[in-house]
């Protein structure tokens, strides 16, 4: 995910190495182009960005050496766009006045591109972030000020972000020049220094220039001047006055957004994570591709290891239900072992990786393309090996995961192949993307203290069973996974009906058993909770509201009532919760299990 900073001072500097600190604070975000802009005392632009990581850029275009009194970085990780230079940020306007930066999408990217054409004005790429600067640009030359031209460019732009912009040669009487940023779904901070103030995206790139801090709230923008900053309301144009906090807490603690733990940090960003993708996935001319490749298959694999193939296991279930396309999930060593000797040219195989390089999945990428099936990739890293042996790719848009368990890429994996069975669906209404981020939060708040309760349930236990049915299949294999991950106990994710087939037999007092079902399932669900019940064991269930379930369960963690399809996914909420829970009761930091290794490059 994009990141951006933004300085003012009063006197020509150099400012340089400021930016490239900066941009250094922010890669942990994820991005595959860096760019810098700075304006010196005559108002001339200095702009200089590629494609590529920041030291290697710097080598080439020597960000070090830039001077000005304004100064903007900005990281990008593409999603309007391919990673080119002309896509990089910061972005001109058509005249070269104007200079400006962006965090987010602006989901109605496309359309305002083709307004910003017929206008007359010069439009480079096809990022985003260039359609807010012509925003500006466009009632820049209707005669309003920067004020105005960005309070009435934001009535023009659609989706979340923030973005930082300067006008070249606007200058007060005193000789300072300013610096604007406006909020609107994406983060933005404030820092006051002595001579100078700057905006960033987070916290830790603003604390090597100063420790006090103004945080800005959704529809509001600021006037950074050297020596002050005036945050407006951007609605109505009144000032708004707050007073700056002293953040004393130190920079590990700024990194982690004032969580414990990156894992906890990462859980509670998938309600923002989710919207990325999905804005993405409802404008980006990448799907359609995709989802011919899918439906053009005569046979159809979904392959990765650990939390990636649980995942597949998830998407194949929707992809058979919805869209009544036959679709495998298999792990990917067994598939290059088996499956892979029947591939053929038409048939086609997605593979799924957070990382786009787990050796595992890389083998069968390779088999794949000897037996010259459509190799489909889904990864989060951009540039990833998977990346460039894809026919096709589609991104997870989560940026950088920290901690080791996955928790944000997992749900919009599974997010990913909901949309596009959803897309391909043969029955039943479209879902109605737009809510689903709130659901996410809902669901998180909701489900927090159940969480934290059955969490002190199981961590007396060193051995359970995670089980579910269909759909909830490879969210109960999940929920295991994370479990086993970072509490070091062993639990197993399998189908509640082959319970019986054996597993039974580990059930005496109080062992404990948790299932996860959805609506359609219940009624077949309950017949397991018994089997677990009679025998001693102790049943607890995760699934929407439901009097059967409830009335045959020992404990009951309910999810919000919601489409059946979404029901599953919410359920990996607090699954993930209670593994986080019992990991740091037990004294483990998550972020970092034993033996384990967040990508596994060797077979
Ligand atoms: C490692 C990690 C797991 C991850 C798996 C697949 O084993 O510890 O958390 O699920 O690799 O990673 P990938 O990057 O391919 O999704």
């Amino acid at each position: 995910m994009c990141g951006i900073f933004g300085i003012v001072t009063s006197n020509e500097q150099p400012l340089g190495n400021i930016l490239l600190d900066a941009s250094r604070r922010l890669a942990y975000r994820g991005y595959d182009s860096i760019g810098c802009a700075t304006i010196d005392k005559e108002g001339q632009i200095d702009l200089r960005k590629d494609v590529g990581k920041i030291d290697e850029v710097n080598k080439r275009l020597r960000f070090d050496t830039m001077k000005g009194q304004r100064g903007i970085v900005q990281l990008r990780w593409a999603t309007f766009g391919s990673p080119s230079q002309v896509n990089a940020q910061p972005h001109l306007d058509s005249k070269a006045s104007l200079v400006g930066a962006h965090n987010g999408n602006i989901v109605n990217n496309v359309s305002l591109r083709e307004e910003f054409i017929a206008e007359g004005m010069i439009v480079r790429g096809t990022n985003d972030g260039e359609s807010c600067v012509h925003a500006v640009e466009r009632y820049i030359n209707q005669g309003h000020t920067m004020i105005e031209a960005i309070r009435k460019a934001a009535r023009d732009l659609e989706g979340d972000y923030a973005f930082v912009i300067a006008l070249r040669n606007e200058q007060n009487a005193s000789g300072d020049c300013p610096l604007y940023a406006i909020k609107n779904g994406s983060g933005l901070v404030v820092g006051i220094a002595d001579q100078a103030t700057c905006v960033s995206s987070d916290l830790p790139s603003i604390l090597p220039v100063t420790d006090r801090i103004l945080r800005l709230q959704d529809g509001e923008m600021v006037a950074l001047w050297p020596d002050r900053v005036e945050i407006r309301l951007v609605s109505t144009g009144e000032l708004v006055h707050r007073t700056p906090e002293r953040f004393t807490k130190g920079m590990e603690v700024a990194q982690k957004g004032g969580y414990v733990h990156f894992m906890e940090k990462e859980i509670h960003e998938q309600p923002y994570t989710v919207a990325e993708l999905t804005h993405w996935l409802a404008a980006s001319p990448h799907v359609d591709p995709f989802v011919k490749a899918l439906s053009d298959a005569q046979h159809l694999y979904f392959v990765g290891c650990g939390t990636s193939y649980h995942a597949c296991v998830v998407g194949a279930a929707y992809f058979n239900q919805l869209a009544t396309i036959p679709a495998i999930a298999v792990l990917a060593p067994q598939f290059t072992e088996t499956l892979v000797h029947t591939l053929k040219p038409t048939d086609a195989v997605v593979f799924v990786s957070q990382s786009g390089e787990t050796k595992d999945v890389l083998n069968a990428v390779n088999a794949t393309r000897l037996a010259g099936a459509q190799i489909l990739g889904i990864l989060n890293v951009l540039g990833s090996t998977l990346m460039h042996a894809s026919n096709h790719y589609l991104p997870l848009a989560c940026g950088y995961e920290i901690s080791v368990p996955a928790t944000k890429t997992f749900l919009n994996e599974a997010i990913l192949f909901l949309y596009l069975a959803d897309k391909l669906r043969r029955h039943g209404s479209r879902i109605d993307w737009g809510t689903v981020p709130d659901l996410i939060a809902e669901t998180l708040t909701a489900t927090d203290s159940a969480a934290r309760h059955t969490a002190n349930l199981l961590n007396p236990h060193d051995e359970m069973y995670y089980l579910g049915y269909g759909v909830t299949l490879g969210i109960a294999m999940e929920g295991a996974l994370k479990l086993k991950e970072i509490t070091y106990a062993h639990c197993e994710g399998m189908l509640s009906s082959e319970f019986k087939h054996g597993p039974l037999s580990a059930v005496h007092g109080d062992y404990p058993v948790l299932f996860v079902a959805a609506p359609q399932d219940a009624a077949m669900m309950v017949n397991h909770i018994n089997e677990v019940a009679c025998r001693g064991g102790r049943s607890i269930v995760i699934a929407a509201p439901s009097k059967l379930l409830r009335d045959n369960a020992d404990e009951y963690l309910p999810l919000p009532d919601t489409r059946q399809e979404l029901i599953a996914l919410l359920a990996v909420l607090p699954l993930q919760l209670i593994s986080y829970y019992m990991s740091t009761s037990r004294g483990i930091n998550p972020d970092f299990p034993r033996n384990l290794s967040k990508t596994i490059t060797v077979d």
